[in-house]
C-alpha cells in the first residue's frame, strides 16, 4: 500500500469486478443506440450556474453538494453532479436542435460528483448512463425512454426493481397546486429546516422520509388532485403506452425526485435488495429547462441510470453477468528460442483477433502454468527446445487437460476452429 488512498467516499475499479461494470454501462447503453440515440460527450465540470439555474438553487444537489471551483482565471466552476444540464447546454452550443429533426435523442455514460454523506450506495464520485430526448412533446417518447430503462435492466437479469411513475403538472397546473400545498403545510408541526423548505420548495416536504413528518402528511392535497385537463391526459396517455408495452409501475403520487427542472412524467426504479439507497435510476421530462438556462423553449424528457448501484442491484440478487473470458491463450515459452518464437505467435493471434497473453518474466514452467489457470485462458500454448527443432508447439486444453502437438504455421487456424 502507498501513503495514499483513494478519497472518502470514492473507490477504485479494478479487475476482475472493473469488467462488470464495463458489462453494465454497455447493456444499458445497448438499448438506447438501436433506439435512434447518439453518443455525446461533455466536460466533467461547467459553470456553477449552469446547474444553480438548471437543476434549482434550493436543491441539495446545489445547495449542499457540489464541488466548486475558482480557476486561476477567476471562473467559477463546479464538478458536474449530474448530466441533463450539461447535455442540453452542449446540444444548445451546437445547435442541434437547429439541423432539422427533432427530437434530438443523446446518450452519455460517466462520473458525476456530489459531496454526499458516504454511505454504502452513495458515493462522492459515480457513474451514470444516461440517455436525454431533446424538443419533443409527445408522450410515446417518455414511453421510449422508460421501456428501454426497463430492458436495459431486464437484459442484466434483473427482475427485483420496481418503476414508480408521477405526474408532476406543468406551468399551467402547478403554481395553484404549490399555494395549496404551502397552506396545508404551513399548518404543520415541523423544524425550522423544513418550515424553510415550504417556502422554497414544498413538493420535497412531501418526500421527507422521517415517519413524524410522513403522519402529518396524511391529507396533505395531492398534485393528482390538481393536475390541469393537458396534464392529465398527457399522464394517462404515458400510462397507456407502457401498459401495453408490459411495463409495469407503481403511481407514486409522492414521487418528487430532487432536481428542480422536473415538469410532467417524473419516474424513478427502485430495487428491493439496496437498503435506503435504493433508487438505481431515474428521469422524467423537463420542459422548461432549456429556458431556465437561455435556450428557446425545447420540451425534453430523460432519465439516468447509476451504474455503481445497478451493479450491487446485480450482487443482491446474485447474478453472475456471462463475462466472455478476457484471455482465451495464454503462451508459455520454455527457454530463450522459445520465446522469441512464441512471442511472434502471440503477435499473430491477436492480429487474428484471439485473447491472447504471454508468460512475461522468465517465469518457470509451473509458475507459468499457474498464470494460465489464472488468466481464465481456455488453451496454453507451450515451447521448448524440442518443440521448435519440430517445428511445432504444444497446444494444451486447460479444461480437459488434453495437449496435441501443433505446427508453427497452423497455430493460428487451429484455435481460430476451437473457438468456434
Ligand atoms: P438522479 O436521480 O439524481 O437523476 O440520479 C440518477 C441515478 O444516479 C440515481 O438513481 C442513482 O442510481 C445514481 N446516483 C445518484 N447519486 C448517486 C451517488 N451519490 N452515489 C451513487 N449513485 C448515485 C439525475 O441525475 C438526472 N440527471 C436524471 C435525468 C436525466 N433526468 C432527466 N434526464
Amino acid at each position: 500500500m502507498s501513503t495514499f488512498k483513494a478519497p472518502k467516499g470514492t473507490y477504485d475499479l479494478t479487475p476482475p469486478d472493473s469488467a462488470i461494470y464495463l458489462a453494465v454501462r454497455e447493456a444499458i447503453a445497448a438499448p438506447l443506440k438501436r433506439s435512434g440515440y447518439g453518443y455525446i460527450e461533455t466536460p466533467g465540470f461547467e459553470q456553477v450556474e449552469l446547474f444553480s439555474r438548471g437543476v434549482g438553487e434550493s436543491t441539495d444537489i446545489v445547495s449542499k453538494e457540489m464541488y466548486t471551483l475558482t480557476t486561476r482565471g477567476g471562473d467559477e466552476l463546479a464538478l458536474r453532479p449530474e448530466g441533463t444540464a450539461s447535455v442540453l447546454r452542449a446540444a444548445l452550443e451546437a445547435n442541434l436542435h437547429k439541423a432539422g429533426n427533432l427530437p434530438v435523442k443523446l446518450w452519455y455514460s460517466g462520473s458525476y460528483y456530489r459531496y454526499e454523506r458516504p454511505q454504502a450506495g452513495r458515493y462522492r464520485h459515480f457513474s451514470q448512463v444516461g440517455a436525454e430526448a431533446i424538443g419533443a412533446e409527445d408522450p410515446a417518447l417518455d414511453a421510449e425512454l422508460i421501456i428501454l430503462a426497463v430492458d436495459a435492466y431486464k437484459s442484466l437479469g434483473l427482475s427485483d426493481f420496481r418503476l414508480l411513475l408521477n405526474s408532476l403538472g406543468d406551468k399551467e397546473c402547478r403554481p395553484a397546486y404549490r399555494e395549496a400545498l404551502q397552506g396545508f403545510l404551513r399548518g404543520l408541526d415541523l423544524d425550522e429546516d423544513t418550515r424553510r423548505r415550504i417556502e422554497i420548495n414544498p413538493l420535497r416536504v412531501l418526500d421527507d422520509k422521517r415517519e413524524a413528518v410522513q403522519k402529518q402528511l396524511v391529507g396533505a392535497p395531492m398534485l393528482r388532485d390538481h393536475l390541469c385537463e393537458a396534464c392529465k391526459a398527457y399522464h394517462e396517455e404515458v400510462r397507456a403506452l407502457l401498459t401495453a408495452a408490459g411495463v409495469d409501475f407503481v403511481d407514486d403520487e409522492k414521487l418528487v425526485r430532487g432536481l428542480d427542472y422536473y415538469t410532467r412524467t417524473t419516474f424513478e426504479f427502485v430495487h428491493g435488495g439496496l437498503g435506503s439507497q435504493s433508487a438505481v435510476g431515474g428521469g422524467g421530462r423537463y420542459d422548461g429547462l432549456s429556458e431556465m438556462i437561455g435556450g428557446p423553449a425545447l420540451p425534453s424528457v430523460g432519465w439516468a441510470l447509476g451504474v455503481d448501484r445497478t451493479v450491487l442491484a446485480l450482487k443482491a440478487e446474485g447474478i453472475e453477468l456471462d463475462l466472455p473470458a478476457a484471455t482465451q491463450v495464454y503462451a508459455v515459452p520454455l527457454g530463450e528460442e522459445a520465446r522469441k518464437t512464441l512471442f511472434g505467435l502471440v503477435t499473430e493471434l491477436r492480429r487474428a483477433g484471439v485473447a491472447t497473453d504471454f508468460a512475461f518474466g522468465g517465469k518457470g514452467l509451473k509458475n507459468a502454468m499457474k498464470s494460465a489457470n489464472r488468466s481464465g485462458a481456455r488453451f496454453a500454448l507451450v515451447a521448448g527446445e524440442r518443440d521448435l527443432a519440430e517445428g511445432v508447439v504444444q497446444l494444451k486444453d486447460l479444461e480437459s487437460g488434453e495437449q496435441t502437438a501443433v505446427a508453427f504455421d497452423a497455430v493460428v487456424s487451429e484455435l481460430l476452429a476451437r473457438q468456434g
